[in-house]
């Protein structure tokens, strides 16, 4: 049995006062970790204030990070640096530093390596976009991002990562993928990790969709078998609706 895993990517929003709001009015509402695991990823400036309030069964996360150690790279924030202020979990590839950020495969799989290395627990992001999905190329595409951003990850090391599917046509837009096509990608890349390593590995790695999911829909998905957990972007903002949606993942 794979323990669901829902995560709230923030992306570029609240201050410190609206996440320390959200943060004591989450705390007590979380579900154990041991039946779910419940993640937020905050812009850098209020990790470390997230991560001083969070109940046990919330943990806090990064948007990004470099992978390298230390050096002259102005306004990056090192994998060490995360770690010491008490972060444990870190956001690889969203498909928005892919296409704003130059973010590339190359730099996901250091990423990886680093976040690894650092005890960082990663959720690594592929996902299509509107383009390739309607030129029947989203498995080559995802494909392509699962062989180069897993490179030379060992088996024990993807057993623990967690993959996102975040269809891009699909974040911030309304639309969500249907639970039937989300289900279908997800159960491709179960596949694509199995193939690259094998079916014990691909029955272990936790698979998460995301891409306008909200309390509306969240069942449907959660549902699905391949699905493991969510990605939420704007209803992960809503301290109200984080609360319906890691408790959707109990169903
Ligand atoms: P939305 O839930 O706002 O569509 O965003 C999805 C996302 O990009 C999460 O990382």
């Amino acid at each position: 049995m794979r323990k669901p895993i829902i995560a709230g990517n923030w992306k570029m929003f609240k201050t410190r006062d609206e996440a320390l709001q959200f943060i004591y009015a989450v705390n007590d509402q979380m579900p154990s970790n041991e039946e779910v695991e419940s993640v937020i990823f905050a812009p850098f400036v209020v990790l470390r204030c997230l991560v001083k309030r969070q109940g046990e069964n919330l943990k806090i996360g990064a948007q990004n990070m470099h992978f390298a150690e230390e050096g002259a790279f102005t306004g990056e924030v090192a994998p060490n640096m995360l770690t010491s202020i008490g972060v444990t979990y870190v956001l690889i590839g969203h498909s928005e530093r892919r296409a704003m950020f130059n973010e590339t495969d190359e730099s996901c799989n250091k990423k990886l390596h680093s976040a690894f290395k650092h005890e960082l627990k990663p959720i690594l992001c592929v996902g299509e976009s509107l383009e390739q999905r309607e030129n029947g190329t989203t498995e080559e595409v995802i494909r392509h991002q699962l062989v180069e951003d897993l490179k030379g990850l060992s088996k024990e090391q993807v057993k623990e990562l967690v993959i996102a599917y975040e269809p891009i046509w699909a974040i911030g837009t309304g639309k969500t993928a249907t639970a039937q096509i989300a289900d279908e990608t997800c159960g491709y890349i179960r596949h694509v990790v199995g193939s690259l390593y094998d079916q014990e590995t691909a029955d272990a790695i936790r698979i998460q969709y995301g891409g306008s999911v909200k309390t509306s829909n969240i069942d449907e998905l959660m549902a699905q078998p391949n699905i493991d957990g969510a990605l939420i972007g704007g209803a992960s903002l809503k301290s109200d609706d984080f609360i319906t949606l890691v408790n959707a993942a109990l169903k």
